[in-house]
């Protein structure tokens, strides 16, 4: 028997403006939302490298650049690419219900 998918909803997709990323705290954790292009991204807001809040950073692609020490993500691979941040960001599946997105948890 599989166990059945569950999902938190966040907000709405038009809550979140292009190239601005958006905080969602729920159940005491924080989510960072990037809107590239209508595509969504959610990423965990806390920057692995220390204090910063990707929310606060600056956007460019699908880049995200930590409002702290100027590392950078991809927010849709959650891959460090730029020093000082080494640790990938963690991310989540993102779920679509016309304008409610809700992210998949493990
Ligand atoms: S806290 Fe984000 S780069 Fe240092």
């Amino acid at each position: 028997m599989t166990t059945p998918c569950q999902y938190i909803h966040l907000c709405k997709t038009s809550d979140v403006w292009e190239g601005v990323p958006l905080k969602v705290e729920k159940d005491g954790q924080a989510f960072a939302i990037f809107n590239i292009d209508n595509q969504f991204f959610v990423t965990d807001d806390a920057c692995t490298h220390g204090p910063g809040s990707l929310s606060e950073g600056d956007m460019e692609g699908e880049h995200v650049t930590c409002n702290f020490h100027n590392g950078v993500f991809n927010v849709r691979t959650g891959e460090a690419v730029a020093a000082p941040c080494t640790v990938a960001l963690k991310t989540y599946t993102v779920k679509l219900d016309a304008d409610e997105l809700s992210i998949q948890l493990e």
